[in-house]
This record gives C-alpha cells, sequence and structure tokens, in this order.
C-alpha cells in the first residue's frame, strides 16, 4: 500500500468531537487541508456561519481556533464524496448510539452511522487511504469497518487504525492541545504500522512523542471504553458514599478531600453530584456490559452494571428529595431547575441528569421552569420527548424554557441546581428569595452555592452528600 506524507484529511461527522478535534488539527497543522464533511446541511452551514456565536458546538476557546484556521486549511463541507475521495487519510467521527431496537436493544452501540461511513468510503474511494475510526465504538467494529473495505474489488487499499477520543466537553479546546495521550491501534503488519507513524506524525506537530502510544487495535478500542468506565466509577462509588454522609454527620466533599489527597487514589473526579451525563459513560459502560455477557462472563458484567445502577439511584434519590420535602405533592408547584446541560460550559445535554429529574417530577405533576445559558428551549424539549414518558403536549405544559434566571425562580417553591455552570455563584440571592414561595427550598445537585450563606438569607438547604442543617 502507498501510504504519503499525510497532506489531506477528511472527518466524516461535525459534531462534538469531529468538529473541534479537526479545528485544532487544522490549527496546529498549517501545512495539512483538513475537510470536515456532514450529512447535516444545517450544521455545516453553522459551522460556516460568519457569525463566530453561532456555530453548533459551544466550547470555550473553540471560537478563536475556527476563526484562524477557517477558509485557510479548514473547510466545512457537504460535498462528502468528493472530499472523501480526495482526501489520504479518513477520519470517521459519527455518532453511536445505545441501539433502541432489536438484538441488543438499550445496551449494544448503533453501528449504522459508521457502517454507512465505510460503505461510503468504499463506494467513492479511487485511490490508497488510511481511516480512521475517531468514534467510541465496541470493540471489533475494526473488524467490521476492514470487512467493507477490503471487498470494494476496485483495487484500492485502505489502513484502518483506532484513534479514540479522550476530550471532555467543556474543556475539548485545552484537552485537545494537551492530551495526557493519544492513543493509536492499528494492524501488526508492515503496513498498519506505517499508517500508525503517518497518524503519529500528523499529531506530533503539536503533541510529544512521547505521548502518543502505539498498540494493537483490540487494545486500542477497548481501552476507550475502559478509561471511561474507570472514570464514571469513581464517581459512582462516590455518589454511593454520599448516601451515606446524608444520614450521618460525615460530609462528603470532606471524605472526597480526605481521600483525594492519598497519592495512590488521587484527587480528580470525586466531585459528588445528582448523576454523571454525557453521550459516553453510560453508553460505554452499557457497551462493556453487552460484550462481557456475550462471552458469558456475567460477573464481570454485573461488576460494571452496578456503575449505572448506582448513578440511576442518585439521580431519582435527588428528585425523590424534592418531592419528599414539597409535602409529597408538586401539583401546581413551580420548580426552578438551574441548568440543563450534563456539565458546565458545554451546550450538549446528552443523558444530563437534569432530563431523568425533570421526569420524574413531571410525573408528580411538578411544573419545571428550567434555565441554562447554552442549552436551546428546542434541545431541552426533544430531550423530553424522546423518554416518551407522556405525550407532548403535557411535556410542554410542564417544562417550560426561561431565558432569565429570575424569572424562572420567581414565585417557584423550590430551586434545584442540575449544572455547575459558574455565574450560578453571583446571584444576588437575596433578591431570589424575596420572591420566592415560603418556605423557600434549594437542592445543590452540584455543591457548588454557599450553604451558609444562604442559610442567613432564609433558604432551606440541602446539598448532596451533606446534612440537612
Ligand atoms: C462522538 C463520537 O463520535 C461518539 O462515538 C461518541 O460516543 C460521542 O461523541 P459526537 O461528535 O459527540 O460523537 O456526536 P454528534 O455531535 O452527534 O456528531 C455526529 C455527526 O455525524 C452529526 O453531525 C451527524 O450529522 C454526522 N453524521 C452522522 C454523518 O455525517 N453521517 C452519518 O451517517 C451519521
Ligand atoms: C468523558 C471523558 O472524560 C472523556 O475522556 C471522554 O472522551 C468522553 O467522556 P465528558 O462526558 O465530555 O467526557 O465529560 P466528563 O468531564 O467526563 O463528565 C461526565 C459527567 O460526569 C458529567 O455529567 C459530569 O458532571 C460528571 N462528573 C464528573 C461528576 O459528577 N463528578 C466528577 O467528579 C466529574
Amino acid at each position: 500500500m502507498n501510504i504519503p506524507e499525510i497532506r489531506k484529511i477528511c472527518c466524516i461527522g461535525a459534531g462534538y468531537v469531529g468538529g473541534p478535534t479537526m479545528a485544532v488539527m487544522a490549527q496546529k497543522c498549517p501545512h495539512i487541508r483538513v475537510v470536515v464533511v456532514d450529512v447535516n446541511e444545517h450544521k455545516i452551514a453553522q459551522w460556516n456561519d460568519t457569525n463566530l456565536d453561532n456555530l453548533p458546538v459551544y466550547e470555550p476557546g473553540l471560537k478563536e481556533v475556527v476563526k484562524e484556521a477557517r477558509g485557510r486549511n479548514l473547510f466545512f463541507s457537504t460535498d462528502m464524496d468528493a472530499e472523501i475521495d480526495n482526501a489520504d487519510m479518513v477520519f470517521i467521527s459519527v455518532n453511536t448510539p445505545t441501539k433502541t431496537y432489536g438484538k441488543g436493544k438499550g445496551m449494544a452501540a448503533d453501528l449504522k452511522y459508521v457502517e454507512l461511513s465505510a460503505r461510503k468510503i468504499a463506494e467513492v474511494a479511487t485511490s490508497d487511504k488510511i481511516v480512521v475510526e475517531k468514534s467510541t465504538i465496541p470493540i471489533r467494529t475494526a473488524q467490521a469497518v476492514r470487512k467493507i473495505l477490503s471487498n470494494t474489488g476496485n483495487g484500492v487499499n485502505f489502513q484502518i487504525l483506532s484513534n479514540p477520543e479522550f476530550l471532555a466537553e467543556g474543556t475539548a479546546v485545552n484537552d485537545l492541545y494537551n492530551p495526557d495521550r493519544v492513543l493509536i491501534g492499528g494492524e501488526e503488519s508492515e503496513d498498519g504500522k506505517k499508517a500508525m507513524e503517518a497518524l503519529a506524525s500528523v499529531y506530533n506537530n503539536w503533541i510529544p512523542k512521547e505521548r502518543i502510544l502505539q498498540t494493537n487495535i483490540w487494545s486500542s478500542e477497548l481501552s476507550k471504553l475502559v478509561a471511561n468506565a474507570f472514570l464514571a466509577q469513581r464517581i459512582s462509588s462516590i455518589n454511593a458514599i454520599s448516601a451515606l454522609c446524608e444520614k450521618t454527620e460525615a460530609d462528603v466533599d470532606e471524605v472526597a478531600k480526605a481521600i483525594g489527597m492519598d497519592t495512590r487514589i488521587g484527587a480528580k473526579f470525586l466531585r459528588s453530584s445528582v448523576g454523571f451525563g454525557g453521550s459516553c459513560f453510560q453508553k460505554d459502560i452499557l457497551n462493556l456490559v453487552y460484550i462481557s455477557r456475550f462471552y458469558g462472563l456475567d460477573e464481570v458484567a454485573y461488576y460494571w452494571e452496578g456503575v449505572l445502577d448506582i448513578n440511576d439511584y442518585q439521580k431519582n434519590r435527588f428528585a425523590d428529595s424534592i418531592i419528599i420535602k414539597l409535602n409529597n405533592t408538586l401539583s401546581d408547584k413551580k420548580i426552578a431547575f438551574l441548568g440543563w446541560a450534563f456539565k458546565k460550559d458545554t451546550n450538549d445535554s446528552r443523558e444530563s441528569a437534569a432530563i431523568y429529574v425533570a421526569d420524574r417530577l413531571m410525573e408528580d405533576k411538578g411544573t419545571i421552569a428550567v434555565y441554562d445559558p447554552k442549552v436551546s428551549e428546542k434541545r431541552m424539549h426533544d430531550d423530553i420527548n424522546y423518554l416518551n414518558t407522556r405525550d407532548k403536549e403535557e411535556n410542554d405544559k410542564l417544562l417550560q424554557y426561561y431565558p432569565d434566571p429570575y424569572e424562572a425562580m420567581k414565585d417557584a417553591y423550590a430551586i434545584a441546581v442540575l449544572t455547575e455552570w459558574d455565574e450560578f455563584l453571583d446571584y444576588d440571592w437575596q433578591k431570589v428569595y424575596d420572591n420566592m414561595i415560603k418556605p423557600a427550598y434549594i437542592f445543590d445537585g452540584r455543591n457548588i452555592l454557599n450553604h451558609d450563606k444562604l442559610r442567613k438569607i432564609g433558604f432551606n438547604v440541602q446539598g448532596i452528600g451533606k446534612k440537612n442543617k
């Protein structure tokens, strides 16, 4: 196979991963032409919008990167066929949601978009290419992609690499600039090694060699799932302890600090919360559970499933504590939500705890008034309608979007903090209190507010893993 120095890159999928990753790659490699393609024309138009506030992905620092590289060597296009064929290297960065039908429903990843992308590459390629899987996928997907690409019969050769993304949303640009490691998995043949080297040399434009790790393709695919499972497991561990703290005199933040100072444990990812969300943790653990079961490893499957069980428990526990405090009746009561995104500094709300907490409160007929600085009204309604718990009209009535936080909290019986946005700290809490129904409750699902100060104003405050004083 002819593996040239990489000059032209195409990425299929202009989402939360493909967009920022390619923007940074183009910024750091001005000699490489990077084109991001997507089936969604509207999204491509947003990426090309002259007003950089209209980019489809919100990430701190992303605007500046796009501003520098777009039109120079970074392009967003819908001309998928031509751009794929023109590239030396094609990234697949399409979404891989959990299957909602058939075998593996609710557990396995739906690979139809990855497969579609592979078929598209097979159909249009007239020259040899390196195909890089960026999407998070269950292990052995490379095999499936290879099968499709090796059966084109048109004499074109492909090398398939796995290059999982470890960026976290909200800090994507920084994570892409300074990753702890870049992982590249490839075939253990001469051509496989050359392909891995070609991709490594792209990253080497801004990342030191010692942080670029090369493994076999299966290790690379599995490592992505395992990394996310381990991170999520830490959150579920501390969240399990938060329930115990609420029953005793212990304080979860003090416990987290005390154990985190043990260097063997480490301080990161020990923030107790209303539960983790995001497009990856739940999906990747479900994948791990699914493949473990597939191979007859039931104990392994149960072990990792426990991480998800605690996460569901945490979301339900939070919702239930609100219902109980409001005398088991939410009918005609307004409950203000601060935050809808699954974490701060992103407009992404996939699998956000807020969705599930809202749904449970709406089952009790509570009216939810949501303010989030970045998530759109449409997205919020799509999230709740997707659950199919009740009809759309009922959802529209019970879930209300507010562009102004003070309006959302006015006349509310309770406030629930679902996302840790910094701006919540600086609100005029006295003013908020004055405009609420008394007794005024705050349920701080992120433990970010100053509870003592709020109690002095008159609020009744309940944090996660804190004794309700
Ligand atoms: C990423 C990863 O790729 C996914 O595997 C991971 O688990 C979550 O993060 P992400 O970039 O967040 O996905 O997904 P999304 O923002 O939905 O973007 C995917 C894009 O691919 C969409 O814009 C979609 O229109 C596009 N797409 C999808 C195609 O261009 N072609 C397809 O066939 C399917
Ligand atoms: C995660 C991984 O961190 C990243 O490496 C991978 O590429 C994709 O999945 P992401 O989902 O974007 O990234 O965000 P992350 O920062 O990991 O947060 C996930 C969820 O866990 C959020 O809901 C967050 O609020 C929650 N969380 C995180 C906690 O509740 N407590 C913590 O201590 C840390």
